[in-house]
């Protein structure tokens, strides 16, 4: 029987959510610990999508989830393939609306699972323009750093229309990640931080170009492995992303409990204002001591990443 499957990691921002949508730069890494994945099965008639989310006929997807239906007919109309007589599975370990990339990652893995089940070659700019069909729909102008980062299977370097490229990575990256178990809103965050740049717009704009600055030395210190600077640069810019306002007070309190548990360096990642914050440790020890304290702390779910060089060790 003739089947079709596309996988998709999440991702997670190290630094420049926000910012980035001002043309910043930001530094966003492959996070294989959650994915989804994509099975495309003959059947005849309308095309269903079953997952944990929705179980039904494509053309009853409830509003919010229209950008999934968009993704596979048009992945239909440029294989010249009728949009039936197949059926959709979809599994996705990535919790969703947690910074971490999850619409990006289910559009990603569709289009990869009905380009394998036509048989055909999905080229990086065709599935680029099929995730930002459901980027665009989920979050109205996304800067396009999750979709380059669920794509790419190593540390990317952002700015928004002009550059995506691997950078390097010296030493091994031990980060916790932690979930707060709160839905963040990505959309409303990034309204927010624009209605801050009409009403204050020099304190705003100051706070976007230290975020930049703090994100150009984050790459320098990825490149020279001086882990415990880089830790500084990432608690910075979480002070920066409080104070622009897409912070909220779990999220500080698991910076906190991170960096008082040894954590060398701790942020939100993501949209913010709910979601996941990660934490940056110099051993696996202390990864593991941080993340015994958060999960402590009553964090949903935490995960330990080691990164070296884009490739995931762990
Ligand atoms: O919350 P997420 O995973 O969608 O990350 C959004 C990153 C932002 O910089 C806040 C928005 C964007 O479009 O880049």
């Amino acid at each position: 029987q003739r089947l079709g499957v596309g996988l998709a990691h999440s991702k997670l921002i190290l630094i420049g959510e926000h910012s980035v949508v001002y043309q910043k730069p930001a530094i966003a890494l492959p996070f294989e610990a959650v994915f989804s994945e994509v099975k495309v099965a003959p059947s005849t008639g309308a095309v269903t999508l079953a997952s944990h989310f929705y179980n039904g006929k494509l053309a009853q997807l409830p509003d919010k989830l229209q950008g999934l239906r968009h993704v596979i007919e048009r992945a239909c109309q440029i294989n010249n393939q009728p949009v039936k007589d197949f059926t959709l599975t979809l599994t996705s370990t990535i919790p969703i609306g947690r910074g971490l990339g999850s619409s990006a990652s289910i559009a990603a893995s569709l289009a990869r699972g009905i380009f394998d089940y036509f048989k055909a070659d999905l080229s990086l700019p065709v599935l680029r323009e099929l995730v930002d069909l459901s980027e665009t729909y989920a979050h109205g102008t996304p800067s396009g750093i999750d979709r380059e980062a669920v794509i790419s299977d190593e540390p990317i370097w952002f700015i928004k229309d002009q550059a995506v490229e691997p950078i390097e990575v010296k030493e091994p990256l031990n980060i916790i990640v932690a979930d707060t178990g709160r839905i963040g809103d990505t959309h409303a965050a990034v309204s927010a931080v624009n209605a801050r740049r009409q009403s204050e717009p020099d304190t705003t704009n100051q706070l976007l170009e230290d975020l930049e600055k703090l994100t150009e030395d984050a790459r320098t210190m990825l490149k020279t492995g001086d882990l415990k600077a880089l830790g500084h640069v990432l608690t910075a810019s979480h002070d920066k992303l409080k104070a622009l306002g897409v912070s909220d007070e779990g999220l500080d309190r698991y910076v906190d409990i991170s960096l008082s548990n040894g954590a060398v360096g701790a942020k939100l990642t993501g949209g913010g204002r709910g979601g996941c914050m990660f934490a940056l440790t110099a051993s696996t020890e202390q990864a593991l001591a941080v993340e015994q304290a958060l999960l402590e702390a009553g964090a949903k779910e935490t995960w330990y990443i080691q990164l070296t060089n884009g490739v995931k060790t762990d």
